[in-house]
């Protein structure tokens, strides 16, 4: 049973998801969020449950060495969940550095921080490593990415997440760090950054402007719920065995092109406009560079080894996130305004 849990990443899109499920379902848990409160992290998405007893906020940088061993060493955690990256692949072909630091070096001064927390006794204790399947490469039409594929990254952001999985197996291998690895495919869902391909679309729909789709809108991603992730983690983090890795995905391809049209349709419904009119501001883009083809995750192993299914259809979820987001207008107003980013000392002020 672990009681004192660091959970990086939470007020970013899915680590805030698997915050807000960890304080409410585990009561008798400390949960600890750390974050850097990047341009990503807003503490907004954490507003119902930022005064709960067993809830934390810390602000700080993974990559921060000494600060890191300090955090562990006042909280005493036996279990990290590991969530805070630099996610977005457009950002990490602009500047790769930035990703090579904080998904590198930032899973490295973790991993470091609980070898040597941890090292006169292991037992209960838990490193659990959020990535990607992106790690996998690129799919052609057919098969799936199962945990034995290899890894072939190709864009700055997942060769920075395949090295972290790498560095997170070398300390288990090496060290016997407890740890586990799950690789997840796209994830959509409420709170989730405009900059992705989901919420930029429905922000520039609701405000009619054009909507960006890459190249011929061709490329297929495997897009899963992220309240079905966080729930994912929440089974791994408790029943998962020791040295593995979990392929977690919903069996739910999409062509770009096709999830745009499904969007323009529910948005023209919920909008109360005529059918049509929301696809009319579908426009082609440049492609974006290196842009893998297909993503389509196999998650066997963790149904048949845990359980795991998703709860949602695709059609169900997307109409879900779409009514979030316009009965949420003053979430995405702060966040394109900036004003999100001042949420954090507003808040600490007030203490
Ligand atoms: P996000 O960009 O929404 O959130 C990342 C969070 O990490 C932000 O709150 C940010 O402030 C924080 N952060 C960034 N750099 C930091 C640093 N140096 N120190 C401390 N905190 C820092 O990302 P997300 O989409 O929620 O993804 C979370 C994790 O899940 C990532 O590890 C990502 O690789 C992985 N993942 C994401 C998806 C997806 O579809 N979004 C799918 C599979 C795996
Ligand atoms: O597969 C898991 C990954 O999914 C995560 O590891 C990443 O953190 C997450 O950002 C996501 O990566 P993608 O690159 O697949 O997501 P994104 O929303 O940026 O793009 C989805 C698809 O849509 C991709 O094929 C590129 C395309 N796209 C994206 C944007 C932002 C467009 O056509 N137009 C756009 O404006």
């Amino acid at each position: 049973m672990h009681h004192t849990i660091l959970i990086t990443g939470g007020a970013g899109f899915i680590g805030s998801h698997v915050v807000r499920l960890f304080v409410n379902t585990y009561p008798h848990y400390q949960i600890v969020n750390l974050d850097a409160l990047t341009y990503a992290g807003n503490l907004e998405n954490l507003e119902d449950i930022q005064d709960k007893p067993n809830y934390i906020f810390e602000k700080g940088d993974i990559t921060d060495e000494p600060f890191i061993n300090k955090l562990f060493e006042k909280y005493k955690f036996d279990g990290v969940i590991h969530l805070a990256a630099e996610s977005h692949v457009d950002r990490s072909i602009m500047d790769p550095l930035a990703f090579i630091k904080t998904n590198v070096m930032g899973t490295a001064t973790l991993l470091n921080a609980a070898r040597q927390y941890w090292k006169d006794d292991m037992k209960g204790k838990l490193f659990y490593h959020v990535s990607t399947d992106e790690v996998y490469g690129s799919l052609g039409e057919e098969g799936f990415f199962t945990e034995e594929t290899c890894y072939d990254p190709r864009s700055p952001y997942s060769a920075s997440k395949a090295s972290s999985d790498h560095f997170v197996m070398a300390y288990y291998h090496t060290y016997h760090l407890p740890a586990i690895i799950s690789n997840c495919s796209n994830n959509y869902g409420s709170h989730h950054f405009p900059e992705k391909l989901i919420p930029l679309a429905i922000h520039n729909i609701k405000n009619n402007k054009p909507v960006p789709v890459y190249g011929k809108g061709e490329n297929i991603r495997d897009w899963l719920y992220v309240n079905d992730h966080a729930r994912a983690i929440d089974t791994i983090f408790h029943k998962g065995r020791v040295g593995e890795t979990y392929n977690i995905g919903g069996f739910n391809e999409w062509k770009n092109i096709d999830l745009i049209n499904l969007l323009c349709i529910i948005m023209d419904k919920k909008l109360g406009r005529a059918p049509g009119t929301s696809a009319q501001l579908i426009t082609f883009v440049k492609d974006r560079a290196g842009h893998d083809l297909r993503y389509a995750i196999d998650a066997t192993k963790l149904n048949k080894e845990l359980g795991w299914t998703p709860s949602l259809q695709f059609e169900e979820g997307l109409e879900k996130t779409v009514e979030w987001y316009l009965s949420n207008e003053q979430w995405l107003d702060h966040v394109t305004s900036g004003a999100y980013q001042e949420y954090y000392s507003d808040q600490y002020q007030k203490r």
